[in-house]
């Protein structure tokens, strides 16, 4: 079976890899095979890309906004109807408890939902000129995009990139991330299902750098989106660069979560370590900082203790806060940072426990709270992808904007305080794409626009903002008399 997986979908058929090539999949929770995924590679892509681009020219080129929102409807539809089976999937690929993998699969019906209402609402500008002359600024599909998403969230970022590219009437190639790429295939599926055109929706699974190379670097690609490391970013940056196309990254980040304090202690502390452990902490917008101020520094930081000594790690059919992490290489990335902070003389503040389900080859790490690290140090700086929280004191307002500011990242801040003027000062000064103001939804809000500055990369993806990503705009001048 492992050989002839037909995970790749082309032109509305699916195949296995050319070279009949596979990539086995593990449970993390077990470390244990259960199934494998074709490892497409630059033949495949070459098809795929060959298949996008004669859609465009066909039917779904000319479809009127509306019929693609049925489509859309239809598959938001579709996902709600299987959530369970789609769920059960996500959890047993990524390891995520399922009620986090429940929450995921419902988001994935909204993005398309969302998406699906935007569709005969991509509107544009009449602008004053000249007596005589008529301009009409027109937003445009880009063409074929190349979508390249990571494992964290697979379903969901399907939904996320492929939701307004689909809406502004591009066709694509959704590249998913070799270590979770199930529920992307069952959900290609479903999108054939609900009326999905031969071509629109060309899905390659395969390695990183194979067929994401092959992706991001095909000439005939006229726009990419990826999301995953830095380091891969920027290949696609340069790929992009040689190809004269525009891209959106999102690289995650060193998100702080400010506490002053007049904060709710308690709202604050239970959101904190929520969030970090919210999908083992592989959040790209993990509020994994908590900078906290001196006056309420020890007070707070043994609130924030208890909560993290209360957190329980599990398989994802018990269910628990917190669940393994994806691959042996992300568990022992995760450990490393806890075993060099201790080795530093960084003290462990608290640590979760483990759950009777969780088994020795499955790839678990304790989650932790350390503290207090000092700014310049790793943990401060660098983004460990699991769940680890930093603890951090500040003195005074300019203090925590400093530290807030003083990493390579700018994705998304918490801000803490119930001081209505200090809300807005601060959030006005923190170089992030987002803010959240005693809440923090990470990676949450269909509709909010999302995307980093600095080494967390440009542009902007989800709610209507997305959809100038994924449009280009036609100046056109007619001139009357
Ligand atoms: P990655 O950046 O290698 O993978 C993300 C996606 O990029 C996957 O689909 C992968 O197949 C693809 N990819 C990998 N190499 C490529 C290449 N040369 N050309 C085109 N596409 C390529 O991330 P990885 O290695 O799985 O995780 C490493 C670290 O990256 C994590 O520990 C974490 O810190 C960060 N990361 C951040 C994410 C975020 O949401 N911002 C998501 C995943 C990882
Ligand atoms: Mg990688």
């Amino acid at each position: 079976m492992a050989a002839q997986a037909q995970t790749i979908f082309i032109n509305g058929a699916w195949s296995a890899a050319a070279s009949g090539a596979s990539i086995d999949v593990r449970n993390p929770s077990d470390g244990e095979v259960f199934t494998a995924i074709a490892r497409g590679a630059k033949d495949e892509v070459e098809r795929a890309v060959q298949a996008a681009r004669r859609a465009l020219a066909g039917a779904w080129g000319s479809m009127a906004g509306f019929e693609r929102g049925r489509i859309l409807a239809r598959l938001s539809q579709l996902i709600l109807d299987n959530e369970e089976d789609l769920a059960q999937l996500e959890a047993r690929d990524t390891g995520k408890p399922i009620s986090q993998a429940r929450t995921d699969i419902k988001a994935t019906a909204r993005y398309f939902e969302f998406y699906a209402g935007a569709c005969d609402k991509i509107l544009g500008d009449v602008l004053p000129f000249l007596d005589g002359f008529q301009v009409t600024v027109q937003r445009e599909a880009r063409g074929v995009v190349g979508l390249i998403i990571p494992w964290n969230y697979p379903a969901s970022m399907f939904g996320r990139t492929l939701g307004p590219a689909l809406a502004t009437g591009n066709t694509a190639i959704l590249k998913p991330a070799e270590d979770a790429s199930m529920s992307c295939i069952r959900l290609t599926q479903l999108a054939a299902q609900a009326g999905l055109p031969a071509g629109v929706l060309n899905l390659v699974t395969g390695l990183g750098e194979e067929a994401g190379a092959a992706l991001s670097n095909h000439p005939d690609v006229d726009f990419l989106s990826f999301t995953g490391s830095p380091e891969v970013g920027t290949l696609i940056q340069t790929a992009a660069a040689k190809n004269h196309v525009p891209c959106v990254l999102e690289l995650g980040g060193k998100s702080p979560q400010i506490v002053f304090d007049d904060a709710d202690a308690e709202l604050a502390a239970r959101t904190i370590v929520g969030v970090i452990t919210q999908n083992a902490g592989q959040t790209c917008s993990a509020g994994s900082r908590v900078l906290i101020q001196r006056s309420i520094y020890d007070r707070f930081s043994a609130l924030l203790a208890e909560k993290m000594a209360a957190i329980r790690v599990g398989a994802p059919a018990a269910d628990l806060q917190c669940g393994p992490v994806i691959n042996a290489t992300q568990a022992d990335k995760v450990k490393g940072f806890i075993d060099r902070a201790r080795k530093d003389g960084i003290k462990v503040l608290a640590q979760g426990g483990m759950d009777a389900s969780v088994v020795k080859t499955g790839y678990f790490v304790p989650p932790t709270l350390f503290g207090p690290v000092p700014t310049t140090h790793e943990l401060a700086q660098d983004e460990v992808f699991g769940p680890v929280l930093a603890a951090i004191p500040f003195e005074d307002e300019a203090e925590a904007i400093a530290i807030a500011n003083g990493t390579e990242y700018g994705l998304v801040a918490g801000l803490w305080t119930e001081n209505g003027a200090r809300q807005m000062r601060v959030a006005k000064k923190l170089r992030v794409g987002q803010v959240f103001i005693n809440n923090y939804g990470a990676g949450g809000g269909i509709e909010l626009p999302f995307g980093g500055v600095k080494r967390s990369g440009h542009g902007r993806e989800k709610g209507l903002e997305a959809l100038k990503e994924y449009t280009v705009a036609k100046t056109i001048v007619l001139r009357h008399g």
